[in-house]
């Protein structure tokens, strides 16, 4: 029993998974930044700078951006020597074996999952309030999940369909329209940048980190700059999406590496700018509302960019959405494919060259839970789960250069464990400035995940022990 529970995947050396080998470092590279810069950096900034931060909020985004950045250097490394489309599920398999493999592709799906859906919530805000601005509504009916008082969110469940058939048509086309997206969200905070940089006005940075580092109030909300930093990693998110695409990358060995190192660095440089100017152009304290970009803008005097930016921020959300969709699928297809899932999903469409069913299943369940469920707090939970993925893809860093030290790395993190080591103690500690709430949701998902790994999984992997 034990034996079965750990036993490991040998590292494939040849993938013939069917999936089309279309995708360069640089499509993957955009990936990363179209999975990553979204309701982060556009929503949450302004939350954790009126709330958890003040002006220091910037020191949040420095400190998940370090965090990300160990960890996304692990990921380099074994999504260069293990490969696979099943990221730091994949790795797991091959590292530690398949009970925490299990688990780990397990807390995936709840991250993409939840993360997509959060995300698709948010869009619908924009979406919402951008009808709004052009004289135009939706019954209210139609607009809220039933406990608030509503129906259904119906923009949030069509837009994740709309991605769904998207996605379907095939990989390059929604690869096309991610780099025509990301084109559209960063020309969008180019122009924020620009007249914000105009409007500085450095009274507004003063008193900088109004919360401190940390403290728990009586409600439970966690305050400071560190508790920021597990609320704006939500920003961060996203960028491990890159080693989702192993299997569809033109050279993986070489450009997830690339893409994912470079992803990184750009979100944090961007988030670094844009954090600091918006709380340099208005002061912290009225930055708490849904779109505080466009809203800084406003109120600095720029209506017409205001209109322009929250425009940018709702195709901005889109990329977002279609790289955790698309993430999504492609682990839910390596767990299929490995028989933890049924192999029904797995099917390859002959003609599209996509999963179909899998993609189908997840916009069904995702459309259903972004339409019904409103997600408010669960951007935390979305964090611990990233949290936890990303240490166990720099614990099997560790493990593997002890387990198998010849295996060939095209990508090797310097001064071993080192690297790894740093991303555990940093990604570590951001969890533990999360709310009690938070793990507990947490504590209970993965409790049913080891249910249903006991039930079906184990008994049904394709990997004899
Ligand atoms: N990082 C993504 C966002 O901020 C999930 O929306």
């Amino acid at each position: 029993m034990l034996a079965q529970l750990f036993r490991t995947k040998a590292i494939a050396t040849e993938t013939h998974s069917g999936l089309k080998k279309c995708l360069s470092a640089f499509d993957l590279a955009l990936l990363g930044i179209g999975g990553a810069i979204g309701t982060g950096i556009f929503v949450l900034t302004g939350l954790a700078a009126a709330t958890q931060a003040g002006p220091a909020v910037i020191i949040s985004f420095i400190i998940a951006g370090v965090a990300s950045a160990f960890a996304a250097l692990s990921y380099a490394e074994l999504s260069a020597s293990v490969g696979g489309s099943g990221s730091a599920y994949g790795y797991s398999y091959v590292a530690f074996g398949e009970f925490f493999a299990w688990v780990i592709g397990w807390i995936l799906l709840l991250e993409y999952g939840v993360g997509a859906a959060a995300v698709a919530n948010g869009w619908a805000g924009y979406f919402i309030r951008t009808l709004t601005n052009f004289g135009l509504s939706m019954p209210e009916l139609y607009t809220k999940a039933p406990s608030m008082g509503g129906i259904i969110n119906l923009p949030a469940f069509s837009i994740i369909w709309v991605l769904t058939l998207l996605l379907i048509s095939g990989v390059k086309q929604s690869a096309q329209v991610n780099n025509i997206m990301v084109a559209i969200k960063l020309s969008t905070i180019a122009i924020f940048l620009v007249l914000a940089g105009m409007n500085l006005h450095s009274e507004n940075w003063h008193p900088f980190m109004p919360f401190g580092w940390f403290d728990t109030l009586d409600n439970g909300k966690t305050i400071g700059v560190l508790a920021g930093a597990s609320l704006v990693f939500f920003a961060y998110f996203g960028f491990d999406a890159v080693s989702t695409a192993a299997d569809e990358a033109k050279n993986p060995q070489r450009d997830l590496p690339i893409g994912l190192i470079a992803s990184v660095t750009f979100c944090t440089i961007i988030y670094i700018l844009v954090s600091g100017f918006l709380t340099g152009i208005v002061s912290y304290t009225e930055l708490n509302t849904s779109s505080p970009v466009a809203f800084a803008l406003t109120k600095i005097g720029y209506t017409w960019a205001s209109t322009l930016v929250a425009t940018g921020v709702l195709a901005g959300l889109i990329t977002v959405l279609l790289v955790l969709l698309y993430g999504l699928t492609r682990i839910l297809y390596a767990m299929s494919r490995d028989g933890l899932i049924s192999p029904f999903f797995s099917a390859i469409n002959p003609e599209r060259q996509t999963p179909v069913r899998i993609i189908l299943l997840c916009g069904f369940v995702i459309s259903i839970i972004a339409g019904f469920i409103p997600l408010g707090e669960l951007a935390e939970t979305v964090n611990i789960g990233t949290l936890a993925s990303f240490i166990m893809v720099c614990v099997g860093v560790i493990v593997l250069r002890i387990r198998q030290p010849n295996l060939k790395r095209p990508f090797k993190n310097p001064w071993n464990p080192l690297i790894p080591v740093l991303g555990i103690i940093t990604c570590g500690a951001l969890t533990a400035f999360l709310p009690a709430e938070t793990w507990h949701r947490f504590f209970i998902w993965i409790a049913v995940g080891v249910v249903i790994y006991f039930a079906y999984s184990m008994h049904h992997s394709k990997l004899k022990s």
